[in-house]
């Protein structure tokens, strides 16, 4: 018999449902999107299959989009990300199908992933798209079920747009991620908050005077650097675009190579998406006591098997550290197991930025649901519209009103005539 749910604890409910509420407290953009969702009902009839990392923000947004009459199915999106509390919260109040538990193996991460897709979804929100990738590896018949799914995050969409190329998705894709108010906001500012949170959490080592490194100056990077570099941290990026390199010096931060920087580093972090940058010949340059995190969707950015080769043991001095110790004596220090810092050693990003990037979410699911043809099996930006919406609906609920156009501004813009 198939299973209901998958949680930890139930009993964890009560927990779960307070730092739901507390989170809404945040996200008056989604709260406004979930009135009018209530009253609408514009989803009703779809059902809704989720990969999505279990907090009490996505709770949040999982509340939104069954206020519009859909029905929610969700799995977690990182074996350590899950809030135990709110999965539990989620099955209890809400009857919202389940299956996370912190802390899964990957087996078990991936028959929940499949006890999802067993709801049947009509349209999937994935987060790094290992949904969409077990559906089409696995499920290809189920294809023809879906109108459409989004992407919540960078990795995912380069995976979907590979897929794409390949000539192998097989049904259209809004890339979230790519929304200005998203990945202006949750990348940048959500993890730059967020993973220098859950560095501090693990480690309680002072930030200020320590080498920082950051591995990756796109939108996450930067953020990271940024907020390094306001503890009083001395900030070194790393990067292997030229333009990205360049905006990293004019924004005041050292560059070099990680096979200098990882010498005199006291801290590196890798934000890039891609695998082993942190590897073999940094291990062996690293001074004693080197702590290495990754904010990156997969565990692959720190070669951590490289790392285990190099040791001669291996013990937890805290939680959330990981102390391999060198054939030569010195310690290098790896958090969370190089998953996800920000969401497995702290919360994940604050739910302020979570409520635009969640906006989009809905609007989107909404905008899919909406179509009178399947679209054709393709990435997709979010409208525009519903970009400027979000945007000018958190203005609105921060209180801060913006200028307009005159009418004479409107036409000067639009003419060619008016010059010297
Ligand atoms: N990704 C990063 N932070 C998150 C959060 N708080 N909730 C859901 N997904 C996230």
């Amino acid at each position: 018999m198939q299973a209901s749910f998958d949680i930890t604890n139930p009993q964890l409910a009560e927990r779960g449902e307070n730092r739901i509420l507390w989170a809404a407290m945040e996200m008056p953009v989604l709260g406004s999107i979930r009135t009018r969702f209530e009253a609408s009902k514009p989803l009703l009839g779809l059902r809704v299959g989720g990969c999505l990392h279990i907090t009490t923000e996505t709770a949040n947004l999982a509340r939104t989009l069954k206020a519009g009459g859909a029905e929610v199915a969700l799995c977690a999106s990182n074996p350590l990300s899950t809030q135990d509390d709110v999965a539990a919260a989620l099955v209890q109040h809400d009857g919202i199908p389940v299956f996370a538990r912190r802390g899964e193996d990957p087996d078990t991460y991936y028959a929940h992933i499949r006890a999802v897709l067993d709801t049947h979804p009509q349209i999937t929100l994935d987060d790094g798209a290992d949904l969409v990738s077990t559906l089409h590896r696995e499920r290809p018949q189920q294809i023809d079920e879906i109108t459409g799914g989004t992407e919540e995050t960078t990795t995912g969409v380069i995976r979907l747009r590979a897929m794409a190329r390949d000539g192998a998705l097989g049904y259209p894709i809004v890339a979230v991620n790519d929304a200005m108010t998203k990945h202006l906001f949750d990348n940048r500012y959500g993890t730059g908050q967020s993973t220098l949170d859950g560095i501090i959490r693990a480690t309680n080592i002072l930030l200020a005077g320590k080498h920082f490194v950051v591995c990756g100056y796109g939108w996450c990077g930067r953020g990271i650097a940024m907020r390094a570099k306001g503890h009083g941290a001395r900030v070194i990026v790393t990067e292997v675009q030229p333009l990205r390199a360049l905006e990293a010096v004019m924004d005041g931060f050292q560059v070099m190579p990680l096979s200098e920087a990882a010498a005199i580093a006291d801290f590196i972090v890798t934000a890039t998406g891609d695998k082993h940058v942190v590897d073999k010949a940094h291990f062996e340059a690293m001074k004693d006591g080197c702590v290495l995190a990754n904010s990156g969707h997969f565990n692959v950015e720190i070669n951590i098997e490289a790392l285990a080769s190099l040791s001669r043991d291996k013990s937890r001095p805290r939680a959330h550290v990981e102390e391999y110790r060198l054939a030569d004596g010195r310690r290098i220090r790896l958090l969370a197991e190089g998953r996800l810092v920000n969401l497995a050693a702290a919360e994940g990003h604050p739910a302020a930025v979570m409520d635009m990037s969640f906006a989009n979410q809905a609007l989107t699911v909404e905008h899919l649901w909406r179509q009178e043809e399947k679209l054709p099996p393709r990435v997709y930006p979010v409208p525009t519209h519903i970009d400027d919406l979000v945007a000018s609906l958190k203005l609105e609920t921060m209180g801060i009103g913006i200028d307009s156009l005159t009418e004479e501004q409107k036409a000067y813009l639009a003419s060619w005539r008016e010059g010297t």
